[in-house]
């Protein structure tokens, strides 16, 4: 999708962009435009992405491991994401906020994945949740969806999943993998969902899902075909220690923000920063 008007931080009376609602990712697919997502745990790089016409920002579990140094999404819960939704919700002025539901917050009932839906909403102004999970999930999609809260579904490789899959693996692979997965994707749409993320399915089966689906697929190590794609913005922006093969990084700002802590630390030290023009001088 591309009508998001530009807004510069700080300039004040920037007319409002149009909210992306889950309508028009429907639309979006149908028109052939490919759709954005990337995650966003904070206020200011969710107004850098609300800002680039971003579509989608995720508040993933995957914090755990980007922002807390956590191994793995497991130890991630509701009250730790909670205040991250809502710093992105606030920063969003167009983009839809869609919130991850983290470890036991919902596969245990419909009426356990609806009351930690119920919070994202609430207490976070999101506009969506997205938790893992195919077939198993339905009668929890299928209740948010009738309680008015858009799903967005999660197959491949789940990461909460990550100790029954034996690691970061690619799923699918095999005709019955392929078939289990297609019937996953297809179970999520009939539930209600409004797209389904894809991560790390070989690219022809996540093409054939996408051409079955008539909801977005957004992929992730899923190949080109996908409706549209989603990357931990650490990865895509080069911040992280470690990142996926699958992940391209669009910039160096692990290295930009090194050299500024280094300028500023030499600067201090030799007494150059504040200068008179960043002081007070009566
Ligand atoms: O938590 C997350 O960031 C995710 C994406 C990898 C899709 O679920």
């Amino acid at each position: 999708m591309t009508d998001a008007t530009p807004v510069t931080p700080g300039t004040p009376a920037a007319p409002r962009p149009k909210r992306v609602r889950v309508h028009h990712l429907r639309e979006a697919k149908e028109r052939g435009e490919r759709l954005t997502m990337l995650t966003a745990y904070d206020y200011p790089t969710a107004r850098i992405f609300d800002d680039a016409g971003i579509d989608m920002l995720l508040v993933g579990d995957s914090m755990g491991n980007t922002m807390h140094g956590r191994a793995t999404t497991i130890p991630v819960t509701v009250d730790e994401l909670i205040p991250a939704v809502r710093a992105v919700s606030a920063a969003s002025r167009r983009a839809l906020v869609v919130a991850d539901l983290p470890f036991g917050s919902y596969e245990a009932t419909a009426e356990q994945a609806f009351a930690t839906a119920v919070r994202m909403l609430k207490e976070g102004d999101a506009h969506a949740v997205k938790f893992e999970g195919g077939t198993r999930v339905v009668p929890q999609v299928r209740l948010l969806t009738e309680a008015g809260i858009p799903v967005v579904g999660h197959l491949g490789f789940t990461p909460q999943s990550e100790n029954l899959l034996g690691g970061k693996r690619v799923q699918g692979r095999g005709d019955d993998a392929a078939e289990r997965l297609s019937a996953d994707a297809v179970a999520l749409q009939e539930a209600g969902a409004v797209a389904v993320v894809l991560e790390m399915v070989p690219a022809p089966l996540a093409a054939r899902i996408t051409e079955v689906l008539r909801i977005p697929t957004i992929g992730i190590g899923a190949g080109p075909e996908c409706d549209g794609q989603v990357l931990v913005w650490l990865d895509m922006a080069g911040m992280g220690d470690w990142s996926p093969r699958f992940a391209k990084q669009f910039a160096a700002v692990g290295q930009a923000l090194g050299d500024a802590a280094r300028a500023y630390a030499d600067e201090v030290r030799s007494g150059a920063f504040p200068d008179a023009g960043h002081s007070f001088l009566e």
